[in-house]
């Protein structure tokens, strides 16, 4: 049985006031670990304010870090001070770092090895464009980017990794793929995990799924037999929304 997980990604969005007030909200509220991982994932500036006010079943997240420990990387944020005050996630690779800021398939690989390196838990971001989708190529697409980016991994990262399916189409555009069209393509990418490692490896690995996910249609996506959480933006900025996802989570 894997754990399901539901990750907010606040993007660039929230003062320091607001993200605060969010975690004062939620604090008392977030179930138990035991059943449901529940994670936020802010701006890097507000990383080490959030880890001290959170309460013990809430995680934070990195929404990017470099590959590098350090050195002159001018702007960059390591892995290596993200574990140091207390992060416990990191998205790596996100369909809008690929488009807006020069993530590459191996960059992103290296960041995974190097999340790992600093006892970081990956939150790896895959997924198609429209046109993909309509030529009927999401399948290779996805394959060759789960293939790049889990190069030189172990069985036991890759078994322990989340990977989130989150077709572009999908992003902030109110259009979320329906629950067989997740499915499926989650489905595909377990069963690239498997030719590439194991059986057990693809049964253990959590995959969620991303775009367009609200209280009002998460239910419906977990029901289904391969999602096993959700990774969340425009509907994870409000308090009352985040804690109905993560209890859809908790029912999973
Ligand atoms: P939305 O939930 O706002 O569509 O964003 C999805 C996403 O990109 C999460 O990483």
């Amino acid at each position: 049985m894997r754990k399901p997980i539901i990750a907010g990604n606040w993007k660039m969005f929230k003062t320091r006031d607001e993200a605060l007030q969010f975690i004062y909200q939620v604090n008392q509220n977030v179930p138990s670990t035991e059943f449901v991982d529940s994670v936020v994932c802010c701006q890097a500036p507000l990383l080490r304010d959030l880890v001290k006010r959170k309460g013990e079943n809430l995680a934070i997240g990195a929404q990017n870090m470099h590959y590098e420990t350090n050195g002159a990387f001018t702007g960059e944020v390591s892995a290596q001070l993200l574990e140091n005050i207390g992060v416990e996630y990191a998205v790596i690779g996100h369909s809008e770092r690929r488009e807006y800021f020069n993530e590459t398939d191996e960059s992103v690989n290296k960041k995974i090895h190097q999340a790992y390196r600093f006892n970081l838990q990956p939150i790896l971001c895959v997924g198609e464009s429209l046109d993909i989708r309509e030529a009927n190529e999401t399948n290779a697409f996805v394959k060759a980017q789960v293939e790049k980016a889990l190069k030189d991994l172990t069985d036991e990262q890759v078994s322990t990794l989340v990977i989130a399916y989150e077709p572009i189409w999908a992003i902030g555009t109110g259009k979320t793929a329906t629950k067989e069209q997740a499915n499926d393509t989650i489905k595909e990418i377990r069963n690239v995990v498997k030719e590439l490692y194991s059986s057990k490896v693809s049964e253990e690995l959590r995959i969620q799924y991303g775009g367009s996910v609200k209280p009002a249609n998460i239910k419906e996506l977990l029901s289904m037999s391969d999602i096993d959480g959700a990774l969340v933006g425009g509907a994870s900025l409000d308090a009352v929304s985040f804690l109905e996802l993560v209890e859809a989570g908790l029912k999973k």
